[in-house]
């Protein structure tokens, strides 16, 4: 029997309730040798989100060093997502206290060492802002070599959740998701268009609360707490845009993509933030994302609950 090479990665992002599901199911598919967890502000500020990083850490026996990422956008004022996620970020069930410490350095250094020391390219993980990716881009030119490919949570191609136009992730920090945009490297973008489809419901929830393990207990009510939100905006499930971005790396098979030139609006009255699509080449570019824009749902909520029931023996 021929093992697969686990696929070295790193882990940014700033957990609120998909963030930490994302991680949780990335550990859980042992696909991965997560090298570093980095995080950025984003849905709370970065305070929250580290003390958040290394709860979600303890949770699911995950011990890899984690970074604190950029305070604040690169240009844009900070905004954070209390009404999605509640005031600490990753309000709902009770989480063990951190285990282990973050670095004495921050994110982008932490990206780096890891980049510098791997023999092979390493895969990035974005479900946040992308202001540590963009500030690693501009710091250390040199090492996106050893960038694989950036598969992240972000934007929509039809329409944005935070205004019409934008999505929370690229209205955060849209200057730097212009720089990852137009890196040059591998994108694979999971934005509103799939993410609202990728829906787990509470039939689902049941399904994961019946396994009755530690982690699965905080993962139904994260599910629940994520989903009360939505359910006042008339969404049937909760939608999982962050563990697309995780999910497209294990299944691609379960997704509709397509590869397009995506660019980012940093301005405008409107439409900053937007991700902006040029299907038929009009702004003469090759395509600098495979955008995904369509999930197996059944298939998804399926592998998903598989996921959450290998942590039956880990006790945080
Ligand atoms: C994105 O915004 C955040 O609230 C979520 O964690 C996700 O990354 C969805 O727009
Ligand atoms: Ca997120």
């Amino acid at each position: 029997m021929t093992t697969q090479p686990k696929i070295p990665l790193i882990l940014d992002g700033d957990p609120g309730h998909d963030d930490a599901i994302a991680w949780t199911l990335a550990h859980a598919s042992g696909r991965f040798d997560i090298r570093a967890v980095t995080t950025c502000a984003g849905n709370q500020t970065i305070e929250k989100t580290t003390y958040n990083a290394l709860r979600v850490c303890a949770l699911i026996g995950l011990n890899v060093p984690v970074a604190r990422g950029c305070p604040r956008p690169l240009l844009t004022a900070p905004m954070n997502a209390p009404s999605v996620h509640g005031e600490s970020g990753l309000d709902g069930p009770a989480l063990p206290e951190p285990a282990f410490e973050i670095q004495p350095f921050g994110a982008v250094e932490l990206m780096a060492r890891v980049l510098r020391e791997s023999s092979e390219p390493v895969t990035l993980v974005s479900t946040g802002p992308m202001t540590n990716t963009a500030a690693l881009l501009l710091a250390h030119p040199e090492l996106k070599p050893k960038i694989a490919r950036i598969s992240l949570m972000g934007g929509g191609l039809l329409h944005g959740n935070w205004t019409p136009a934008a999505e929370f992730n690229i209205l955060v920090d849209p200057e730097a998701a212009k720089i990852v945009f137009e890196s040059g490297l591998p994108i694979l973008m999971a934005g509103l268009d799939v993410t609202e489809k990728a829906l787990i419901l509470p039939e689902d929830f049941a399904r994961i609360r019946e396994q009755g393990s530690a982690v699965s207990d905080v993962v139904w009510q994260w599910l629940e707490f994520f989903y009360k939100f939505h359910r006042n905006l008339g969404y049937a499930g909760a939608p999982m845009h962050d563990p697309c971005a995780v999910m497209a790396l294990l299944y691609p098979e379960l997704f509709t993509m397509k590869d397009c030139y995506v660019q980012i609006e940093t301005l405008g009255d409107y439409c900053k933030g937007a991700t902006v699509p040029d299907w038929h080449g009009a702004a003469g570019h090759a395509p600098n994302a495979t955008c995904l824009m369509d999930v197996d749902r059944d298939a998804f909520a399926d592998r998903l609950v598989q996921l959450i029931a290998r942590y039956k023996e880990v006790r945080p």
